[in-house]
């Protein structure tokens, strides 16, 4: 059956309708949003309405105001407070998003790659070390997840303990952006989360502020001296939300990328020579480009959630022009306009040509990723040391696919590889840069 035609059979109950459309964005939200864009591009459904189409997509991140974030504050206000996430052009947003820009320097990027290699390596070195011929490793918690924690550890400068970073971490992304259905529970966890990071970082930054200029080379140091002159107008309130935002942003989202797109090459043989063909070249961008592209294919988000402040016609001028009123929710399928030709050029194809600002993995426009340039230097990093094993497979059975554990974010995956001199394995030639998809 396809999706309208189980989505229209439902149309007396609003909580199966929802739920056919949670079904099919866990089972084959590309199919599901191919069907959309082709037939019903704005579907108004009980609990929002989903927008498929990349002019309508691109229109409403272009207009904040409108199409705001303000359904983010019940999660986020209470547990990091007012964050530029939960606001729209405000003064947060002017300043406090281009003061973070300015102090996430482009030229620190080599070090958070070079940081990225190293945890993956030191992870593939300790799995390689149990002498069998065959070593596995579960890449969740060994890379995926140890990538993004040693990025803001060390790189970010916000060194808690591991396992409190990692809970407070899987706590807020759980219930500021995947608590769909509501669950009460999720959003009381993510606001407790909150309370306990800030608990531990008030000390911690207040120590780093009575230290005067504490000359570390990391981002929250930068930012604490920086907030010291009266020019910035930044209190310590506003520095610790800010805080908090580097680690909630980086850990789960770094995460599940790096799964996806290892499981993506794992699924396509093509694309993985293709990607180390590049490497082999020494074309680090190449690579990335890859990497990012395998991404599309199974991104970790398919849908922004925005507020409608005023009624308005979504798509005017079309022929799917629906009347909307304030209020709505809208379910904007920024992985819906990846796979639209409007924005991507023959979309069913892997296209590692793509330039890298067509993609909404990021986002895009006022709200778009701020450690965006970060994350597109660790986890393509992360990626190419796991793809670079000689024999790379998946583990035997279920140990072998990706794990949710009935949770929101990948839990497990694991590969094996040969100990084989890795010379005498190296990259499979490049069969082509092209393939088609089987997602
Ligand atoms: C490397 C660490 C990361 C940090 C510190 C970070 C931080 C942030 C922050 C602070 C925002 C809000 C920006 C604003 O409101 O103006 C944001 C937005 C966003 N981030 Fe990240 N992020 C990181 C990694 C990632 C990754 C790996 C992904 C996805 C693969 C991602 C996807 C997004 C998206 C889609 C948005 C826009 C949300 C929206 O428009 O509603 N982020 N990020």
């Amino acid at each position: 059956m396809t999706f309208l035609a189980e989505f229209d059979a439902t149309a007396d109950s609003p909580p199966a309708e929802v739920g056919v459309v949670i079904r099919w964005l866990r089972s084959d939200w590309s199919g599901m949003y191919a069907e959309l864009r082709a037939n019903r591009p704005i579907l108004p459904t009980s609990a929002f309405t989903m927008i498929t189409r990349a002019t309508d997509v691109l229109a409403i991140l272009a207009q904040p105001s409108l199409y705001s974030v303000r359904a983010n504050r019940r999660s986020m206000d209470p547990s990091v407070g007012p964050f530029m996430l939960a606001r729209d052009e405000t003064h947060i947003n002017w300043q406090e998003k281009g003061l973070m820009q300015a102090l996430l320097r482009w030229e620190d990027l080599p070090r958070a790659r070079a940081l990225a290699g190293e945890v993956s390596r030191a992870a593939i070195a300790r799995a390689s070390e149990a002498g069998v011929a065959t070593p596995s490793l579960d890449i969740v918690p060994a890379i995926a997840r140890a990538v993004p924690l040693a990025i803001v550890q060390r790189f970010f400068g916000f060194d808690a303990p591991a396992e409190a970073m990692l809970r407070w971490s899987f706590a807020t992304q759980h219930g500021m952006f995947r608590n769909a259905p509501f669950d009460g529970d999720v959003l009381a966890r993510c606001h407790e989360a909150g309370a306990e990071m800030r608990a531990w970082l008030d000390p911690f930054l207040a120590g780093k502020r009575a230290a005067g200029s504490s000359g570390g080379d990391d981002t929250v140091s930068r930012l604490i001296e920086i907030s010291s002159l009266p020019a910035t107008g930044l209190s310590a309130d506003r520095v610790l939300s800010n805080v908090c935002g580097l680690l909630v942003g980086a850990i789960e989202t770094s995460s599940q990328a790096i799964v996806q797109i290892v499981d993506q090459f794992l699924a396509h043989d093509d694309w993985r020579a293709a990607a180390l063909a590049a490497d082999a070249e020494g074309d680090v961008a190449g690579f990335d480009a890859h990497v990012f592209e395998a991404l599309r294919f199974n991104p970790i988000t398919t849908i922004q959630f925005r507020h409608l402040e005023q009624d308005r016609v979504l798509g005017e001028g079309t022929s799917y022009a629906t009347a909307a009123k304030a209020g709505t929710v809208l379910a904007v399928c920024t992985g819906s306009a990846m796979f639209d030709p409007a924005l991507m050029p023959d979309p069913e194809r892997f296209d590692a040509t793509r330039l890298a600002n067509s993609y909404l993995h990021f986002g895009m426009g006022h709200h778009e990723c701020l450690g965006g340039h970060v994350a597109r230097v660790s986890i393509p990093e992360a990626v190419r040391q796991i793809l670079r094993l000689p024999g790379l497979a998946r583990a035997a059975g279920g140990a072998g696919l990706i794990d949710f554990a009935g949770g929101p974010f990948p839990e497990h995956l694991t590969v094996t590889w040969s100990r084989e001199d890795p010379a005498a394995d190296a990259a499979p030639a490049a069969r082509s840069r092209t393939a088609e998809p089987t997602a």
